[in-house]
C-alpha cells in the first residue's frame, strides 16, 4: 500500500491496506450518486482498501489527470469509469508500464484489451434495443414522430444505446425527428426538450432519453409547454432509480429500461483478484431488466437507489 503524499488522502497509510485510485465520470445522475456510492462502500477500509476518489466533473482531460496522478502516486491499483471511449491508449500505456493494473467499469473504451486487466458493467446496446422494441411493438405499426435525448457524446453508453434503438426501430413506421445530447444531466435534457418543443411543437409523439435524469427535465420542458407527459408524449428512459420510477409510477414516463449501478461489490472482487495473479475475464456483464408502471408501484418502495 502507498505512502507519503496519498496517504494523507485516503485511509491514512496503513501498510495491510490495497491503495485503489477511482477515477469517476462525476456526478451528472442520480445513477452517477448510486454507483459512486456502491463504489466507496465496497472499497472502504472495512473492506481492506484505501480509497483515492476523484470525479472529473464529465471532463475527459481532468479524468485522464487523475489516473496520471494515480500513477504518480504509486497506487495498487486503478478503477476508471471512462468519460468518453477514445482517447485512453496513452494514460493505459502509463499504468501498464508502471505495473499498476486498471479495473474498468461502468462504460468501455476503445483502447486494446491488453492495456486493461478486466471490465466490469451493462449492456448498453441491449439497454437501446429492449427501449427500441418497446417502442417498435407500441408506435411502430402507425406512422410516429419520436425525439432522442442522447448521453455525453462519446460515451459507450450514448453510443451503444443509440446503435441497439436504431436497430430495434429500422423497418417500423417510427420517424426519429431530431436527436440531441442533453449530456446525461436532467439541466440538458430540460434545455434540449425545450427546444424540440419549440421547433417541432405537438407533433412530437414519443420521447426516448438516454437517461431518467434527461427525461425528468423533460418533464418540466413538457409541462411548461401545456402538455401532460406520458400522455400527449409517450416517454421511455434508461437508468430505474428511484425518481425515475417514481415518474413511472406516476404515469408521467410509460417506460424504464433498467441499469444497474450497483457494481462496487464486483469491482472490489475483480481488483482483489488481479492484484493475486488470478486469472480473469476481460469483460462480465451485469444483466438488467425492464419496467412497467405496474412493476414501478410494486417495486419503489423496496428501490435501493
Ligand atoms: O454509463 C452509465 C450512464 O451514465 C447512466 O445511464 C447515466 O445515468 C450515467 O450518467
Amino acid at each position: 500500500a502507498l505512502t507519503g503524499c496519498a496517504a494523507n488522502t485516503g485511509g491514512g497509510g496503513d501498510d495491510d491496506l490495497i491503495t485503489v485510485g477511482f477515477a469517476q465520470t462525476g456526478s451528472e445522475s442520480g445513477w452517477r450518486s448510486a454507483n459512486t456510492e456502491s463504489l466507496k462502500a465496497a472499497l472502504s477500509e472495512e473492506n481492506g482498501f484505501e480509497l483515492i476518489f476523484n470525479a472529473a466533473d464529465n471532463k475527459q482531460e481532468a479524468q485522464i489527470a487523475a489516473v496520471r496522478s494515480f500513477i504518480n502516486q504509486g497506487v495498487d491499483a486503478i478503477v476508471i469509469a471512462p468519460i468518453t471511449v477514445d482517447g485512453w491508449d496513452d494514460v493505459l500505456k502509463e499504468a501498464k508500464d508502471a505495473g499498476i493494473p486498471v479495473i474498468l467499469e461502468d462504460r468501455t473504451v476503445s483502447a486494446s484489451d491488453d492495456l486493461y486487466a478486466t471490465w466490469v458493467g451493462l449492456d448498453f446496446k441491449q439497454e437501446g434495443k429492449t427501449a427500441g422494441e418497446w417502442v417498435a411493438d407500441n408506435f411502430g405499426a402507425e406512422p410516429t414522430n419520436l425525439v432522442i435525448l442522447e448521453g455525453t457524446t462519446g460515451s459507450s453508453a450514448a453510443l451503444d444505446r443509440a446503435t441497439g434503438f436504431a436497430e430495434a426501430i429500422d423497418g417500423t413506421s417510427i420517424n426519429v425527428l431530431d436527436s440531441q445530447t442533453g449530456d446525461f444531466t436532467r439541466d440538458g435534457g430540460k434545455k434540449v426538450m425545450e427546444g424540440f418543443l419549440q421547433k417541432y411543437g405537438s407533433e412530437i409523439q414519443v420521447l426516448f432519453a438516454h437517461n431518467d435524469d434527461m427525461g425528468l427535465g423533460a418533464l418540466d420542458a413538457i409541462k411548461a409547454a401545456g402538455l401532460t407527459p406520458g400522455e400527449d408524449i409517450k416517454i421511455v428512459t434508461i437508468d430505474a432509480v428511484k425518481d425515475g420510477m417514481q415518474a413511472l409510477a406516476d404515469g408521467e414516463f410509460n417506460y424504464i429500461v433498467e441499469c444497474n449501478p450497483l457494481l462496487g461489490d464486483q469491482v472490489a472482487d475483480l481488483v482483489k483478484k488481479v492484484l493475486a495473479g488470478e486469472s480473469v475475464d476481460k469483460a462480465y456483464i451485469v444483466p438488467d431488466g425492464a419496467f412497467t408502471q405496474e412493476d414501478a408501484i410494486e417495486l419503489l418502495p423496496t428501490r435501493p437507489y
